[in-house]
C-alpha cells in the first residue's frame, strides 16, 4: 500500500500545489466509504489506489501525449495571461500542452499518484507557464469562483459522479464569456481506432464502474446552469468519433 500525502505535491517555479488539509488522503487505497473526515475530492474508487494505477498503466503512453488532447487544448485556445482549468488532467497530456502557450493551468485531478506525475512531468518542463496541480473533482475543484477563463475535460466525464453537479461547479468557476470543451471518446464504436484494442472489451469491468454519456443531459445541465451550448452531440476530434460538449459562460 503506498502512502502519500496529499499536500505539496509540486512545488517549484513552474507548479505549485494546493495545500489540503494534512489528514487528507492518509493513503491512496481509502474507498469513499472509508472516509470520515471533512473533504471534497477522490473522484471515482475505480481510479483510486494500487488497482487503479495498475489499470491506468497500460495507458501511460496516451496520457503522457494524446492527439486527441492536443487537439482539445487547440480548440479551446489558451492565451497568454489566462487561467485555464485541466478537468480530471491525469498526468497531463492537455496540461502540458496549454501551459506551453504562457497560461496558467489549474490542473484538477483527484488521483494521487496522477498529482504525483504530473508533479514531477511539470517540474521538468521549465519555463511553460505555470501548472497548479490541486486535489479536486469535477464537481468540487476547490477553485476560486470567476476564476477560469477556459475549461475542458479528456476522458473524465465518465468518471464524474454526478454530471449536474460537474456542470455547476464548472458555471461556478467560469468567468463571464468563459470557454467549456468536454470530450469523451467512444471508445465503444467499431470507428473507433482503438476499438479492437480496447473498446470492445472494455465492457466487462469498465461498464461496472462507469456510465455512459449522454450529450443531451450535459447540454441541459449546462443550459441550467447559465451556459450557452454551442455544441452537444457526437463529434470526430483527431479522428476518433467522441462525445463533444462545446460551451461558454453567458
Ligand atoms: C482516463 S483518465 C483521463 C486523464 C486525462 N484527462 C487524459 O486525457 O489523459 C480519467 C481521469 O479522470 C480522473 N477522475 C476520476 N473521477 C473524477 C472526477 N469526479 N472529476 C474529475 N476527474 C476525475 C481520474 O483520476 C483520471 O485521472
Amino acid at each position: 500500500m503506498t502512502v502519500v500525502g496529499c499536500t505539496n505535491v509540486a512545488v517549484t517555479t513552474n507548479a505549485v500545489a494546493i495545500s489540503r488539509p494534512a489528514n487528507c488522503c492518509k493513503t491512496d487505497v481509502m474507498s469513499h466509504d472509508d472516509h470520515s473526515h471533512d473533504h471534497h475530492s477522490h473522484g471515482h474508487e475505480h481510479d483510486q489506489g494500487l488497482k487503479g494505477m495498475l489499470r491506468y498503466l497500460r495507458f501511460a503512453p496516451q496520457m503522457w501525449k494524446s492527439d486527441v488532447n492536443t487537439a482539445v487544448v487547440g480548440r479551446i485556445g489558451p492565451q497568454s495571461g489566462e487561467t485555464v482549468m485541466d478537468i480530471g488532467a491525469g498526468i497531463g497530456a492537455g496540461t502540458m500542452v496549454a501551459a506551453a502557450s504562457g497560461c496558467t493551468v489549474m490542473a484538477i485531478e483527484p488521483t494521487n499518484y496522477m498529482r504525483t506525475i504530473l508533479g514531477l512531468r511539470s517540474r521538468m518542463a521549465r519555463g511553460s507557464g505555470r501548472v497548479q496541480i490541486v486535489d479536486g473533482t469535477a464537481e468540487a475543484t476547490t477553485v476560486a469562483s470567476g476564476s477560469v477563463d477556459a475549461a475542458w475535460a479528456v476522458n473524465t466525464m465518465h468518471h464524474w459522479m454526478s454530471i449536474d453537479d460537474g456542470i455547476a461547479e464548472l458555471a461556478r468557476v467560469l468567468a463571464p464569456g468563459g470557454r467549456v470543451l468536454l470530450v469523451d471518446e467512444e471508445f465503444d464504436n467499431p470507428s473507433h481506432p482503438d476499438f479492437e484494442s480496447f473498446g470492445s472489451k472494455r465492457d466487462d469491468e469498465h461498464s461496472h464502474h462507469f456510465h455512459t454519456v449522454d450529450p443531451d443531459q450535459v447540454s441541459a445541465a449546462c443550459s441550467s446552469a447559465g451556459q450557452r451550448v454551442v455544441f452537444a452531440g457526437h463529434d470526430d476530434i483527431a479522428g476518433r468519433p467522441s462525445i463533444v460538449i462545446e460551451a461558454e459562460r453567458a
